[in-house]
């Protein structure tokens, strides 16, 4: 029987591959900008890392990480996101200790078992960025304005900024009492979910995915009503800085992460097209998480940082037809008209692609037609036929598919023939 790829996983194959790639150097480009450091974690991790990380009340947590033993009995997962992971990197290889900011980026697959549709797999990819070791509100503005400005390298101008803040532990910790206190009353029209997150977590029943539009949950309190003097006048900074920086932003006090770490500046970018099917798809997300770091055994480390769904990128970019203009045409096919031609066409062709040409052959067919429907499939724009005659005279004929027209030149001269073109 076939065996298939799991549910929720893509192979990226050819021109696929090579736009997970083209978003790769994008995010490499955009990082340079920032004096970003890359750092590259272990795909699994222990499971408490998250446990206590992402946060054992999360959906995340509860229902959608690979998670086993190893033949050791150590409990691992694979991770299903990144920020948990760098900051454990940054701790256990105190790099907390190094003077000044620290930034770092990473690309890479994580893992979700999550209910696979479009621009939701079980493997997909994020490119993050991290900023660790500053508490200032203009740090929160240069991540947000770093994530727009990567959207926009890519060619992606249709999106809204969606920001936050979820306060300091302490209106959090009154914010929570109110929504606790709050959702009390409407609990039983609720799902199971939200019922266990009453008493444990009440903040995540506002990002609930079953109840998202129950009226309970709309017409809940806002953490704006509850926030300290110091989150007020934090935010408002952010906010300020953002408008010097022309970063046009909504506020919506219902956004308030599906993880944990999070304190004080939340943030979403989101595909703005209402002409499309995937309007409103968040592209990336992230904020500030200045407790993660003493959480999983470090020192106070406050930190913000984002991470962009690379498969939600390609949505958009294919929806964009960015990718449609791929011009992977080759520069020569060489076609030799016998077999005896073929080992003078191989070493032709080594030649030409050692000054960095892209030239093919067909290894098996010595009839034309077959060799022409290489040049064809290839959209080669040169072709180059090699008989007998070819091999004595030092003269090849070339079929230019630019100008349309057949010439015959020396072979020695092919090279700056085609760069002419
Ligand atoms: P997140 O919101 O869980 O945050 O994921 C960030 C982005 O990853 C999402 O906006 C989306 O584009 C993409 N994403 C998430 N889940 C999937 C999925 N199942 N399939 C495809 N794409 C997905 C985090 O992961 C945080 N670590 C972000 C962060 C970094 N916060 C601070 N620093």
């Amino acid at each position: 029987m076939l065996i298939t790829k799991l549910k929720g996983t893509n192979d990226l194959i050819g021109i696929e591959a090579y736009k997970y790639r083209f978003i790769q150097k994008k995010a490499n480009e955009i990082t340079k900008l920032y004096g970003i450091e890359e750092m590259i974690t272990p795909i699994f991790e222990k499971t408490e890392l998250f446990l206590r990380g992402v946060g054992e009340t999360t959906d995340i947590v509860n229902k959608e990480m690979y998670s086993f033993q190893d033949k050791g009995g150590r409990d691992l997962t694979l991770r299903p996101e990144g920020t948990a992971a760098v900051s454990r990197a940054f701790v256990e290889n105190k790099l907390y200790a190094l003077p000044g900011l620290k930034k770092y980026s990473y690309f890479g697959p994580m893992f979700r078992y999550e209910r696979p549709q479009a621009g939701r797999m079980r493997q997909f990819s994020q490119f993050g960025v991290e900023f660790l070791g500053n508490g200032s509100p203009y740090m929160d503005s240069e991540v947000i304005s770093l994530a727009s400005k990567f959207l926009k390298s890519l060619g992606i101008n249709k999106f809204k900024v969606v920001i936050n803040t979820i306060g300091n532990k302490e209106s959090r910790s009154i914010y929570s009492n109110k929504l606790r206190e709050y959702f009390a009353e409407h609990i039983l029209e609720m799902c199971a979910d939200c019922k266990s997150r009453l008493e444990k977590n009440p903040l995540r029943i506002l990002d609930c995915k079953v109840d998202s539009k129950n009226a309970a949950i709309c017409n809940a309190p806002s953490i704006l009503d509850f926030l300290t003097q110091d989150d007020i006048v934090y935010f408002d900074k952010v906010k300020s800085s953002l408008e010097a920086l022309d970063i046009k932003y909504e506020i919506s006090n219902r956004l308030v992460r599906g993880l944990d770490y999070y304190t004080s500046t939340v943030f979403e970018l989101i595909y703005d097209d209402p002409s499309s099917k995937i309007d409103g798809l968040t592209l990336l997300a992230g904020g500030r998480y200045n407790g993660l770091s003493s959480e999983i055994g470090g020192p106070d480390v406050e930190a913000i940082g984002f991470a962009a769904g690379i498969e939600r990128l390609i949505l958009v970019l294919d929806e964009l037809h960015q990718f449609d203009n791929l011009n992977s045409a080759c520069d020569v096919c060489i076609i030799s008209i016998g077999e005896e031609q073929k080992n003078h066409c191989l070493k032709l062709a080594d030649k030409l692609r050692d000054k960095g040409l892209y030239v093919e052959i067909d290894y098996v067919s010595f009839n034309l037609k077959p060799q022409f429907k290489l040049a064809d499939r290839t959209n080669a724009k040169i072709i180059m036929i090699i008989g007998e005659e070819e091999l004595v005279s030092g003269k090849v004929i070339v079929k230019n598919k630019i100008k349309n027209i057949e010439e015959v030149i020396l072979e020695s001269e092919i090279y700056n023939y085609i760069k002419g073109e």
